[in-house]
């Protein structure tokens, strides 16, 4: 009905990563009047809400809480269920949103800032992890590698734009596990071969957009040939991207063209789901609710975050 996001990219940019102080009193000071914002745009009275859903984890605790105490007191003073969400399971939900949406089961690959997995989706709440990252998330490395070349944060967009200027392959980079016969990820490494560049000479523009392409290719190398291989092995046709990471060009270009050659098809979300949103969460938390049906909220106010939390212990 509607959807607004509040980026905090401007507030962190002067530290270079995000502040978790900073982050969760801005958190508060924004969740009114963006809820405001968004009932209004969606011309929807209070007394017609079913629940609210609320991101309960994996994430900052501070922020964490600033929604989930938010949300519970909302929706107690309205006297509906408040609902916790899981956030990957928000990102791994968000393709269906859109108008072409993938049938069940499917194998998603999840690449955000914290997170790098490939998943097995039976249905809403049944999610197999078939594989993830050892050390650092796909996201996180292009962040890294943004910081080593001198870009900005967020560093993921910024180095996909500086890679479309570059040539890959002239800089040689790993291709971190991609014969390890598992669905297993590692991408530390990939952040280290660059810093090594980095130190044995001063790298001109040029060079930056080289090995930013470079580097581009290296990750996109893995997380296509890994999804693949997940694809085959579980025999089914459609993949489903989600994440951060999902709105690299070169990747949905890499992906697009393998799949196909596969018989197969890559989902994403529309672009603007991509990073994280309120959208997604709420549709997470609607499809349960069609699942489940609306249990009484008998927590009497009791609530908790889970700043740490597998997806597999979901059901
Ligand atoms: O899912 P997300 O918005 O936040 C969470 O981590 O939950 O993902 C953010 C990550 C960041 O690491 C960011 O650099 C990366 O996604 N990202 C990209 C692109 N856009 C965002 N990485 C590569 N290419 C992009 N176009
Ligand atoms: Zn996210």
């Amino acid at each position: 009905m509607a959807h607004a996001v509040h980026t905090q990219v401007a507030m962190h940019e002067a530290y270079g990563g995000v502040v978790p102080e900073l982050a969760s009193r801005d958190h508060i000071r924004r969740l009114i009047p963006l809820t405001e914002r968004v009932l209004t745009e969606a011309k929807c009275a209070r007394a017609e809400i079913d629940a609210i859903a609320y991101t309960a984890g994996p994430g900052l605790a501070g922020a964490l809480l600033a929604g989930a105490s938010f949300a519970e007191s909302f929706a107690m003073a309205l006297g509906i269920p408040a609902l916790p969400v899981h956030h990957l399971e928000g990102h791994l939900l968000s393709p269906l949103l859109s108008a072409d949406a993938p049938a069940f089961p499917f194998i998603a690959l999840l690449v955000s800032g914290g997170h790098t997995q490939l998943m097995r989706v039976s249905r809403v709440g049944n999610y197999k992890l078939l594989g993830e990252s050892l050390d650092d998330a796909a996201g996180e490395a292009f962040d890294k590698t943004a910081k080593l070349l001198g870009l900005g944060y967020p560093g993921g967009p910024a180095l996909a734009k500086l890679a479309e200027r570059g040539v890959a392959g002239r800089f040689k980079l790993p291709r971190p596990m991609l014969a390890s016969g598992d669905l297993s990820f590692s991408f530390s490494g990939l952040k280290t071969a660059v810093l090594t560049q980095v130190r044995q000479r001063d790298l001109s523009d040029a060079d930056k957009a080289d090995l930013a392409a470079e580097f581009q290719e290296a990750v996109s190398d893995v997380l296509v040939a890994k999804s693949l291989t997940a694809c085959r092995q579980h025999q089914l046709a459609n993949l489903v991207v989600a994440g951060g990471v999902g709105a690299n060009r070169r990747l949905r270009q890499r992906l697009n063209e393998a799949m196909a050659k596969q018989g197969g098809r890559v989902f994403y979300p529309e672009m603007e789901l991509c990073t994280d949103n309120g959208a997604m969460i709420a549709f997470c938390a609607a499809q349960r609710l069609l699942q489940n049906g609306i249990t009484p909220n008998d927590r009497r106010g009791a609530f908790a975050v889970r700043p740490r939390w597998p997806l597999n212990e979901l059901s």
